[in-house]
């Protein structure tokens, strides 16, 4: 599939600031010291999906998402001079050594040294652990690469020298980016949008930016994600984005996506709760429509799923409170709503979700204001 919006010159312009970027990094090498960096990433939650990418992990259309706040990884990376000259990686996940691990950490590597050639020839430890359950099926590919890139990218500003805040987390976005699609996002505060647009400035696919702006209302909206199915995911996303390939929706997906992508960031520029409702719920379920009709087919959903979503519909239309649902990749549902509803919906969810989640299983998520370094 090569969905391409842009043309020539809009790709070689890209190209150009992508080498501009990097251009001092290429300088940069590793002396004879061990140097280690630690930073806290958060998981995201996508309002508009990114299903389906071409090339090396560029989406097919623009996504946006909330930046969480307390479902996190935390990964220390420590580079130590290579006696051999060869690059090693060892993996530690909450203290223990993970080598199936290894492959997907070493190909981002392999391509994050084609910008930081100093990772070619380090010794890396890599120290990691998440703030949620390893079992709670949360997505943690967007936190885990995340963090990794920006240890990465602080220790390639230690030795380039390089200061510049805004070009370190557009760095961050696009080595995140190489290892997960969605990492890319999880750099930025509160919501953040990946994928080029030509009516939103500064878009690209090669990286994800902040959201120039958020209505008030949404900046400490709660996401509280409902555990339904804790088991690990029957197929990758990777492999569902494979599927978008020859999809019979595919074209007209990704124009859609588009287009949401850019009426989302106008609906929580003004804070339209109304719009914001009926657009999330849409993109969710268009996901999960695409699943369905993909070939294989394949259904994530679970009963308790769509109970669950029944459920918040008919709580909205009694209650008028502004609750919507969204999901990822899986069975769990993740329940948006505002500040304010937040005892209301608590009282409500505690009476009438807990029990289709399995061991009441249930993480009080809010939206976050990005990494931190430790
Ligand atoms: C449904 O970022 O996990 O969560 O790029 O192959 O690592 P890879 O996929 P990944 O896909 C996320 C899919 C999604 C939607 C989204 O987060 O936008």
């Amino acid at each position: 599939m090569k969905i391409c919006y842009l043309s020539e010159k809009e790709m070689d312009m890209k190209k150009n600031v992508k080498d501009a970027l990097f251009l001092m990094d290429r300088k940069s090498h590793l002396g004879n010291e061990a140097m280690a960096s630690t930073w806290r990433s958060p998981s995201n939650i996508a309002l508009v999906k990114y299903w389906g990418k071409y090339a090396v992990q560029l989406p097919a259309n623009p996504s946006l998402s909330f930046t969480l706040k307390e479902s996190y990884t935390e990964t220390r990376i420590e580079l130590i001079p290579a006696a051999d000259g060869k690059r090693s990686i060892r993996f530690f996940f909450e203290g223990k050594e993970k080598p199936a691990f290894i492959p997907k950490v070493e190909a981002a590597f392999r391509q994050w040294e084609a910008f930081l050639p100093f990772l070619k020839n380090a010794g890396i430890r890599i120290d990691s652990r998440n703030s949620f359950p390893h079992s709670a099926g949360i997505a943690s590919s967007a936190s885990a690469f995340s963090a990794m890139a920006l240890g990465v990218c602080d220790l390639a500003a230690r030795l380039s020298g390089e200061r510049d805040r805004d070009v370190f987390f557009r760095k961050a976005s696009f080595l995140a980016r190489l290892g997960s699609g969605s990492a890319a996002r999880s750099v930025y505060p509160e919501a953040a949008l990946w994928g080029y647009s030509a009516s939103i400035p500064g878009s690209s696919d090669e990286w994800a930016i902040p959201l120039e702006s958020l209505h008030p209302v949404f900046q400490d909206f709660q996401d509280s994600i409902l555990i339904t199915d804790a088991a690990e995911k029957a197929i990758s996303s990777t492999a569902g984005h494979g599927l978008m390939e020859g999809h019979p929706y595919a074209a007209i997906r990704f124009q859609r996506a588009a287009r949401h992508s850019l009426i989302m960031s106008e609906i929580l520029a003004r804070g339209d709760l109304a719009a914001f409702v009926e657009l999330v719920e849409a993109e969710a379920l268009e996901l999960h429509a695409l699943m369905m009709s993909s070939h294989p087919s394949f259904m994530l959903m679970r009963g308790s799923t769509v109970e669950i979503i029944h459920k918040i519909r008919h709580f909205r239309e009694q209650s008028g409170i502004p609750l919507c649902f969204t999901l990822d990749a899986g069975p769990n549902v993740h329940l948006l709503y505002p500040h304010d509803v937040k005892e209301k919906v608590g009282d409500w969810v505690r009476e009438e979700l807990t029990d289709l989640c399995p061991q009441d299983k249930i993480i009080y998520d809010v939206l976050g204001q990005g990494p931190e370094k430790r």
